[in-house]
């Protein structure tokens, strides 16, 4: 069957190829700034031997990022574009197909984002999620107009044509996750109904020649049977063979980071997380000597940190570390710092100092390793600026010696963090590492409240020490986000043997969370609460009192500083 024509003509895509300028961000410009050059999105880490990939044109759901990362579960390698992308960007990743993503738009209003012509000319198959098959509908010659009511949460999809290939394997009906105001009246012509809900007749419409819309959210763990639709697309009607594997990505990474460094040295700072030790290790693991590693002991950071670290890096992995004691040179910089923004601050700036120091060091270097991940490049390249996005920035960035004029080396740019820890894991770093829960730059210093003093570390290295015991022993760690101690400046009295006590009083607060976006404090077991209770009024003199925080994020924020 011949594709239908596309009813958006040429000026159209103009047209919308210039509305919602992408704004180029902090993160961006620091990084220019750093490596002189823009750092280019390419399609170099598609892996394997034939370039194949799936492409999210972004609507601006809250969901996009969620289709690339179950597209990828797939072993399909997926990107997500802005709705107004240019066709290079998308021709360098030999697309096999295109999900239009959901959005908060609607198609009749004015200046709706539509999809622009290259998507229906490329003849490639296309699936619409939610307003991306309002946009097909719409842009098709279709009818799209708002529904009486909207139609959230669960519904039960039957299926009118069991033998569609979006639908091989599933049942003749399964549970999906709706979220949609307008709704299609009218099909554009050729397409025919393949499943319905009670209250959306056209639930999955498609042409017979490779262009599905779905009403629901194939993508959203609320639909049970969505990865097997996800799947059947790219594979029954994409015909993606799946070749995103973390091998190829490795092998493939591999070979670009020689061929990009090129005998060069480079530098990177090493923090003891998951993304800065799997940058360095596969980095290492490419150019081995030409590495060198800085890591800076801020004096911030936990039990045991240290030296876990070093023999990791050094003692396993036999890498060129630098590192450097700084611990007196930030308390010294910290002392009398209260308030939580300046400790950042304060911090970063030292930070910088130390990093530049060490670097100059070394000599010559020609590149900064860096562990960007897509997400920090999907955030600074849309046009919305999210809080996170901001913390990272600000953390992930403001960390580096933005004077020195580095190329920047950053192998996990097209990661998605589950992807990291698999690459973590493939190249050998111990679970311990690979699965950490994050911690914040500013270390434990966000985590005192007022000012941090050597007593004050230690006594809450103590009690942190006891918190990650307790919880990793209950085999809970994985599961919660992240779990720690603060040490608040209150101090309460208490009674130990027969003497009155005036104590600090420790906060524990562990949350679950997907993306530390919004968070929930975990119901952790009574039994486990008493324990760590127990054992750090037991093992920390300091302490004669525990408190356990019971609020989400929002209003509250994970971290309390
Ligand atoms: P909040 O406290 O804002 O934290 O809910 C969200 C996530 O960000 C981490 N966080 C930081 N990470 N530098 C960092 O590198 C910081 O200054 C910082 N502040 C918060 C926090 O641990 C949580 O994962």
């Amino acid at each position: 069957m011949a594709r239908k024509t596309p009813k958006q003509t040429q000026a159209e895509s103009r047209r919308i190829a210039t509305t919602g300028d992408i704004e180029v961000s902090t993160y961006l410009e620091i990084a220019k700034e750093i490596s002189g050059e823009q750092p280019a999105v390419t399609a170099e880490a598609v892996s394997g031997a034939e370039r194949e990939a799936v492409v999210v044109i972004d609507f601006g759901s809250q969901y996009s990022m969620l289709i690339a990362r179950r597209v990828r579960e797939c072993q399909v390698y997926c990107e997500l574009l802005p709705h107004d992308a240019p066709w290079e960007k998308i021709a360098d990743l030999n697309p096999r197909g295109f999900i239009l993503s959901g959005g908060p738009s609607s198609v009749y209003e004015p200046g709706a984002p539509l999809a622009p012509a290259y998507i229906y000319e490329s003849h490639l198959p296309i699936l619409g999620i939610c307003y991306g098959m309002q946009v097909i509908t719409k842009q098709l010659g279709g009818l799209v107009a708002p529904g009486a009511k909207r139609e959230y949460g669960h519904a039960i999809l039957h299926l009118s044509d069991p033998d569609s290939p979006l639908f091989a394997g599933l049942p003749p009906s399964t549970p999906v996750w709706m979220s949609h105001g307008d709704k299609i009246e009218e099909m554009p012509p050729g397409f025919t109904a393949l499943a319905y809900t009670e209250n959306s007749p056209i639930a999955v419409m498609g042409d017979g020649d490779g262009i599905f819309g779905l009403q629901f959210h194939p993508e959203v763990a609320h639909t049970p049977e969505g990865k097997t639709i996800l799947r059947n697309f790219v594979y029954r009607v994409c015909g993606c063979k799946g070749n995103w594997t973390m091998g190829n990505f490795i092998n493939e990474s591999l070979a670009r980071i020689k061929e990009q460094v090129d005998g060069g040295r480079v530098i990177c700072a090493l923090s003891g997380g998951v993304d800065s030790a799997v940058v360095a290790t596969i980095i290492h693991r490419a150019i081995g000597d030409q590495l060198t590693c800085i890591f800076v002991n801020n004096g911030l950071l936990r039990r045991e940190e240290v030296e876990r670290t070093l023999k990791v890096f050094q003692q396993n992995l036999g890498m060129n570390i630098r590192y450097v004691d700084a611990s007196e040179r930030f308390l010294a910089r910290l002392k009398g710092v209260t308030d939580p923004e300046m400790k950042r601050k304060v911090i970063g700036e030292e930070f910088i100092r130390v990093f530049e120091e060490e670097a100059k060091k070394v000599g010559r270097v020609d590149f900064l390793a860096q562990g960007t991940l897509y997400p920090d490049v999907i955030e600074s390249t849309s046009s919305v600026s999210t809080a996170s996005a901001k913390i990272k920035t600000h953390h992930n960035v403001g960390g580096l010696p933005a004077r020195m004029t580095l190329k920047l080396l950053e192998p996990l740019r097209y990661l998605f963090k589950d992807e990291v820890r698999q690459v973590g894991l493939e190249l050998g770093l111990p679970e311990e590492m690979v699965w950490r829960q994050p911690f914040p730059g500013p270390g434990l210093a966000i985590r005192i409240i007022g000012e941090v003093t050597k007593e004050k570390l230690e006594i809450l290295r103590s009690a942190d020490f006891i918190v990650m015991n307790e919880i990793k022993k209950a085999k809970l760690y994985r599961q919660l986000w992240q779990s720690f101690a603060i040490l608040t400046d209150v101090k309460s009295v208490g009674v130990m043997g027969d003497y009155r006590t005036y104590g600090y009083l420790i906060a524990i607060r562990a949350v679950t969370s997907e993306d530390a976006m919004t968070a929930d404090w975990a119901r952790l077991p009574y039994e486990v609460l008493a324990r760590i209770s127990s054992r750090i009024v037991n093992e920390v003199p300091e302490v004669n009192r525990v408190v356990y925080d019971i609020t989400s994020k929002p209003p509250s924020t994970i971290e309390w500083e």
